[in-house]
């Protein structure tokens, strides 16, 4: 369009602009102009309502609860009654997907770190909700971050927020579940282009086990259910074996059920067993999913020694553990 066009000229009348067209210039090429702003302007419209209602996730935060619509009916974003709080490494992911496959349940995708990271706490009741998932009457809403179960600070913060919240915790055999940290941060490191540090380096200091070590500590259970359990009775906080989760999802499903009051409905067809990857994908009305390749990682090889050291080395605090949850588990 060039400088002498009528819509330049008229750009201080907005409202109008048809109106306006000078008849003494060009006409003809200023309706050109004009008509080809229309068509502009009318396929700017096309493309921003194609892009609304094409890809409601981005404004729902919920592509699995929402997928591909408006919210549902009377559904409303709501405080979570579950909080899947760890343990990292434990099977998390794989315990909010299978949870999602029940239709009274709905969940958020993304790890909220709402208790844990202050920058998000100071924030509010009203920005956690927002980033929760829509929920029709009677649905429940979770959410899932494996780092509250290690936060001292988080168990208090969640009674003040929710104090009626149901709690579930899935744990891994110790060890496992340290390699699989270990593996993890190997990765991601890998990614990045960052220094790789050997397992035995960060586990070991002068012979003996060293103590300071992140993802050793994580795997002390006692330490940080104790924690939970000056904030909420034994009661509130359901216990997912994530070993057996993975060998049979169906019957921790089942548990899991019973323990939020919620209708049977997760059966047999809802899992299948993938040789290709050696364990369950999942499926429901909707799709057929399998977790994410990362999952089923193959840990990195470890001196005999050092295995003989953290399987001998956990053996207390799993004792306690067991103790102060009032069951025990298939252990080494
Ligand atoms: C939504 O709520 C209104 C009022 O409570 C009710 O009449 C209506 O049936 C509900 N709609 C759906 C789809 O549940
Ligand atoms: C492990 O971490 C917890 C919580 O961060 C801390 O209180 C505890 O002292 C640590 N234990 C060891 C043995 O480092
Ligand atoms: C499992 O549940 C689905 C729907 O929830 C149902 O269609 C199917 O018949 C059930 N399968 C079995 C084996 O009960
Ligand atoms: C099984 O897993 C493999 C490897 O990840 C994948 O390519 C394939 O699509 C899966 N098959 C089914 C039926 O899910």
């Amino acid at each position: 369009m060039n400088g002498r066009s009528g819509v330049a000229a008229d750009s201080e009348e907005p409202a109008s602009p048809q109106h306006e067209i000078p008849q003494n210039v060009n006409t003809r090429r200023v309706s050109v102009c004009v008509f080809m702003l229309v068509v502009l302007m009318a396929a700017v419209v096309v493309a921003l309502l194609l892009f609304f209602t094409q890809s409601p996730s981005l404004a729902t935060a919920d592509p699995l609860a929402s997928h591909g619509h408006d919210p549902p009916a009377n559904a409303t974003r709501r405080l979570p009654d579950i909080i899947i709080i760890g343990v990292r490494k434990g099977g998390t992911r794989a315990l909010i997907e299978m949870l999602s496959l029940h239709t009274d349940v709905v969940a958020a995708q993304s790890e909220v770190h709402f208790f844990d990271w202050d920058s998000h706490y100071r924030r509010g009741a009203e920005w956690y909700v927002s980033q929760m998932p829509y929920a029709r009457p009677g649905q429940l809403t979770v959410e899932k971050t494996p780092a509250y179960f290690t936060s001292a600070r988080v168990p208090e913060r969640v009674l003040q927020m929710k104090p009626d919240v149901r709690l579930l915790l899935i744990v891994r055999e110790p060890t496992e579940r340290l390699l699989s940290d270990y593996t993890q941060v190997f990765h991601n490191r890998l990614e990045k282009r960052k220094r790789q540090q050997t397992l035995e380096t960060l586990l070991m200091r002068g012979g003996e086990l060293n103590l300071d070590y992140k993802a050793l500590n994580r795997s002390l259970y006692h330490v940080h259910m104790r924690h939970w359990l000056d904030a909420f009775p034994r009661s509130r906080i359901h216990l997912v074996d994530g070993d057996a989760l993975i060998r049979n999802p169906l019957a921790e499903m089942k548990k899991v059920e019973e323990f939020l009051h919620l209708e049977p409905q997760i059966n047999g067809s809802n899992f299948y067993f993938n040789q290709t990857r050696g364990f369950f994908c999942l499926r429901d009305r909707r799709r057929e999913r399998c977790l994410h390749g990362s999952k089923g990682r193959k840990h990195p090889r470890v001196a005999p020694e050092v295995l003989r050291k953290l399987y001998d080395f956990f053996h207390e605090p799993n004792r306690k553990f067991f103790e102060l949850v009032g069951r025990t588990f298939d252990w080494k």
